[in-house]
C-alpha cells in the first residue's frame, strides 16, 4: 500500500561531483555538489543561487566537474559543511557551515592545471571533466516564494580520465564495470551494486551518441 509522505528532501540518489572554480582573489574554490544531470556533453548543475561557487560560475563562466569515485568518500566528507564564503551566510552557520579557504587542503586533495578552463583538475578524482557556461536559469519556482536555486547548464570542453577505467578494447569507452561513482541518497553516501542484467538500450552502439564538434568553445 503507498501512503502520503511529506519527506522534507527529496535526494534519490544522484552521483556526486567536486566543482573546483575560480575565486575572485586567483585561488580555487571546490564544492561537492550531487544535483546535476547528463544529456551528451552538456549538463545541468543545481546550486544555491548566493552560494560562493554558484557566484564563482556567473563570473568566471567555467569550471571543472570532479567526479569522485566511491574510495575517494572520506576527502569528500571532510568537504561537507565548508564554505568559500567570508562571512559565512546566516542561513548556513544555523546548520553548522564554517568559512574555509583551503578546501583542498583539508581534504588532503591537490590539483593540476586544466587544459581549456582556469580552474584546475582535483588529481584525486578518477573523472575530471572541464566545463563552460552555456546558460542559466533560476530554479525552485513556487507560487509563494522566490526561487532560491539557479540551473547551470554547463557544456564540458575536455575530458580526463583514469586509464584504468577505459575498455581495453573500444577507445574512448569508460566500462561501466570498472568506473564505481560515488552516490548521494538522501545526504547519505554509497556506492553502486554491480550490473543487474543485459541492457536493451546498450544495444544501440555507443558511437551513435557522439556529438559534433563538442570540443569547440
Ligand atoms: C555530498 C554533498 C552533496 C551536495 N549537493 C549539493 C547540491 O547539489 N547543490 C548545492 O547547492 N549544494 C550541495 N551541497 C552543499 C554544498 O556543498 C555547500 O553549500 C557548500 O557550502 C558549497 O560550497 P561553497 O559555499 O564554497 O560554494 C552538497 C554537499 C555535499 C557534502
Amino acid at each position: 500500500m503507498h501512503i502520503n509522505v511529506e519527506p522534507s528532501i527529496l535526494y534519490f540518489g544522484t552521483p556526486v561531483a567536486l566543482l573546483s572554480s575560480m575565486n575572485e582573489d586567483g585561488t580555487v574554490n571546490v564544492a561537492p555538489m550531487s544535483s546535476v544531470w547528463w544529456l551528451g556533453w552538456n549538463c545541468m548543475l543545481g546550486l544555491g543561487a548566493t552560494g560562493h561557487t554558484a557566484q564563482n560560475l556567473l563570473r568566471e563562466r567555467e569550471c571543472v566537474l570532479n567526479l569522485p569515485a566511491a574510495s575517494n568518500v572520506e576527502a569528500v566528507n571532510q568537504l561537507a559543511l565548508l564554505t568559500g564564503s567570508d562571512p559565512v551566510p546566516p542561513h548556513k552557520l544555523a546548520k553548522g557551515y564554517r568559512h574555509e579557504k583551503d578546501k583542498l587542503g583539508v581534504a588532503g586533495m591537490t590539483v593540476s592545471p586544466s587544459e581549456r578552463v582556469r580552474a584546475p583538475r582535483i588529481d584525486q578524482c578518477p573523472i575530471q571533466l572541464e566545463a563552460v557556461l552555456e546558460t542559466v536559469h533560476p530554479f525552485g519556482h513556487r507560487p509563494d516564494k522566490a526561487s532560491t536555486a539557479l540551473a547551470f547548464e554547463m557544456r564540458i570542453v575536455r575530458a580526463h580520465v583514469d586509464e584504468t577505467l577505459l575498455d581495453t578494447t573500444a577507445p574512448n569507452h569508460i566500462d561501466p564495470d570498472l568506473w564505481r561513482p560515488l552516490i548521494m541518497s538522501f545526504c547519505q553516501f554509497y556506492g553502486l551494486g554491480g550490473k543487474l542484467q543485459h541492457s536493451t538500450l546498450a544495444e544501440i552502439p555507443e558511437e551513435s551518441y557522439r556529438p559534433v564538434a563538442h570540443m569547440e568553445r
